[in-house]
């Protein structure tokens, strides 16, 4: 269980968050919607240890992750993906998922077992003898997924993962992280502009608007609340 409670975070005089709460629990996916600048990539940068907050305090599993760096809290089990997809590009597809298991304990043919596992997931099995840099853009945001999953997180962060990703290999991702709860015993924070995704995926939303919280809900009431409708689509 994650929980968020009253998170502030400024830059200079922009309050990016507001004294935001968030809850989130075992084997749930929370969707994260809201415009441009709304601070919901400032809130997962929070989360992982990107940024310091001003305020408030980020609990995972009674553990406090706020304060420590982003490798210490990937070790404590949160795994992140980025807009624009962050892999070691000069490495293998099989290295780069080689690397995200560094702290596992497993031997070799395990961790290796694992990397197909997930590389098999996401398509990209016959190109892992590859170099990262080979693959289009959202094949990369493929193999970040694929990284993170191999690390065997306790909480997944998604930032705009169907950004670039043709319509075909979206619903393949769709799939795979509609079953990340269930299957693999991890939560997931899914932030995206894609609200027809959002909607399908999320078994809570959370509507942001200017650093705070506009609403939440589930998607039936999120997608009738005013508030929202006015926000997304004008007065
Ligand atoms: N490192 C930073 N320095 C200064 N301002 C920042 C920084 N990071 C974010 N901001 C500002 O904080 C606000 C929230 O940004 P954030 O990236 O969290 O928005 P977002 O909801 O993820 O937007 P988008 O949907 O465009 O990805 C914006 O006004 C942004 O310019
Ligand atoms: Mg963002």
């Amino acid at each position: 269980m994650l929980t968020v409670k009253n998170l502030k975070k400024s830059f200079g005089g922009l309050q990016a968050l507001r004294g935001v709460n968030v809850t989130l629990p075992d084997q749930a996916i929370l969707g994260i919607i809201g415009m441009n600048g709304s601070g919901k990539t400032t809130l997962l940068n929070c989360i992982n240890g990107i940024y310091i907050p001003d305020e408030g305090d980020i609990v995972l599993d009674g553990a406090r992750l706020d304060g420590h760096p982003i490798h210490k809290v990937a070790g404590m089990g949160v795994g992140r993906t980025f807009q624009v997809p962050r892999v070691f590009q000069h490495l293998t597809l099989l290295d780069n998922m080689d690397v995200a298991q560094v702290a596992s304990k497993a031997e070799r043919d395990e961790r290796y077992a694992l990397s197909e596992y997930w590389l098999d997931k996401v398509a990209l099995m016959r190109l892992r003898h590859n170099y990262a840099e080979e693959l289009s853009g959202g094949q990369q945001k493929l193999l970040e997924l694929a990284r993170i999953m191999a690390a065997k997180p306790k909480v997944i962060l998604l930032d705009e993962p169907f950004a670039g990703v043709n319509p075909e290999l979206a619903q393949m991702l769709i799939g795979i992280i509609r079953d990340i709860p269930t299957q693999h015993g991890c939560a997931v924070i899914l932030v995206s502009h894609d609200l027809t995704s959002i909607y399908q995926l999320s078994h809570h939303i959370i509507v942001m608007n200017e650093g705070a919280i506009l609403t939440e809900g589930d998607a039936a009431t999120v997608k009738s609340d005013p508030a929202v409708i006015e926000a997304y689509l004008g007065a």
